[in-house]
């Protein structure tokens, strides 16, 4: 069984400290040194240290219908043919073998022989298969989830940003337009490669995020200023900030109750929230099938979260932790996967803890290869506004 990936924890993710050595890791973007130097800094530190793991075997599977494809396609053949053609030779030469001498076989009998040679093909195939079965994987805890997302985002900063310019509309313009009124600062919480720095230019905006290299992403594409925090420690000022903003973080806090506090601790009394969360899939014709197409394809019922209930759920535990909730509301972006790339992209976008690569290379190789023009897959997604009391 793999096992998941386990990077080390980045200097961010290091156990809560007091404000003040907190605030020696800030890297504002227009400080001294800049971001992308205090970025560099910081990652020849947080390399991925991969934990033994047994090498996967050739055509690994993991559900029924993998296997059976395997089978079809010949994958067995290799093993299976030879056995198949010895014991289905002497079956048949002991069985049917007078018969076919004597010039008397009927179609009968050579169905009989044909089975003769089926029977072996498929035991020998199913042998091949056992030692291949990829196993679905124990879920990670919240160590493994903190690392497993600190070096996915490190590994490809600014994929969410890529895959959501796939959408028909942006759903950064969608979170964003409750904030639009606001003079004071607006913390963008997780900014990853800070997409809303473009679509708030005017505000007072600022980015946190805990990957080096999604802030380092952010500084390349010039939006500032950023800094290098962890949601549940932000180096900030009691109700120093009029509004937070979060695109797509909120499922991945374990647990989720600190980040809370922190906001609260950050948020001027009054202040605004506006969070972004994916929300399921309904179980609707088309988009719910291609999901699951998806999600069969790699293996798995649905795409895993260290915080699922933050995302249906998240309005709930905003009131159960103090919040008002202004708003909810549940919008289905589409997104365009006419081109290998796009498919590519969607799969690289998906948090696969403890997924074998090639298993994932393989679903994607063959995904990829079905894209065609007019292929799109819906994204459903949830804004909640909510306030906090003033
Ligand atoms: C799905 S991405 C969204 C990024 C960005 N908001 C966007 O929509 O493009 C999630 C982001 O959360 C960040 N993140 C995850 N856990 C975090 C934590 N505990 N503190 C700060 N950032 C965190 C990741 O580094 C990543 O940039």
């Amino acid at each position: 069984m793999p096992s998941i990936a386990r990077p080390s924890i980045p200097a961010a993710a290091a156990p809560h400290r007091s404000s003040r050595e907190r605030h020696a890791d800030v890297v504002l973007s227009g400080g001294a040194g800049g971001p992308s130097a205090a970025v560099a800094r910081d990652s020849g530190a947080e390399r991925c240290e991969r934990t033994a793991r047994p090498p996967l075997p050739d055509n690994p599977w993991s559900t029924p219908s993998e296997a059976v494809r395997l089978v079809l396609r010949g994958r067995t053949a290799r093993q299976a043919l030879p056995i198949a053609a010895v014991v289905g030779t002497i079956l048949s030469a002991v069985n049917q073998g007078s018969v076919i001498a004597s010039a008397t076989a009927t179609g009968d009998t050579w169905l009989k022989v044909g089975v003769n040679y089926a029977v072996p093909y498929l035991v020998a195939s199913i042998g091949y298969l056992a030692g291949r079965r990829v196993t679905a994987q124990r879920a990670p805890d919240a160590l493994e989830w903190q690392r497993y997302v600190a070096a996915f985002h490190d590994e490809r900063p600014a994929v969410t940003e890529r895959l959501l310019a796939r959408a028909d509309h942006s759903p950064y313009d969608w979170l964003t337009e409750p904030l639009h009124g606001t003079s004071g600062p607006v913390l963008d919480l997780a900014c990853g490669s800070a997409p809303t720095r473009d679509v708030l230019p005017h505000a007072r905006w600022l980015g946190v995020d805990s990957s080096a290299g999604e802030l380092a992403a952010a500084a390349r594409a010039g939006r500032e200023p950023v800094l290098r925090a962890r949601a549940d420690a932000l180096p900030l000022g009691t109700g120093s900030v009029d509004a937070v903003c979060a695109a797509l973080c909120f499922p991945l806090f374990a647990p989720i109750g600190p980040v809370l506090a922190e906001i609260h601790h950050v948020l001027r009394p009054g202040g605004t929230l506006v969070a972004l969360v994916p929300s399921r899939p309904a179980p609707h014709p088309t988009g719910w099938l291609r999901w699951t197409g998806l999600m069969r394809a790699l293996g798995i019922r649905s795409q895993p979260w260290p915080t699922p209930e933050a995302r249906d759920g998240l309005g709930t535990i905003l009131r159960e932790h103090g919040f008002t909730v202004d708003s909810e509301q549940r919008r289905v972006f589409t997104l365009d996967l006419s081109t290998p790339d796009s498919v590519e992209l969607l799969i690289d976008g998906l948090y696969l803890p403890g997924h074998d690569e090639r298993h994932i290379a393989d679903a994607k190789r063959r995904l990829a290869g079905r894209a065609r023009p007019g292929h799109r897959l819906p994204l459903p997604l949830r804004r909640v506004v909510a306030h906090l009391p003033a």
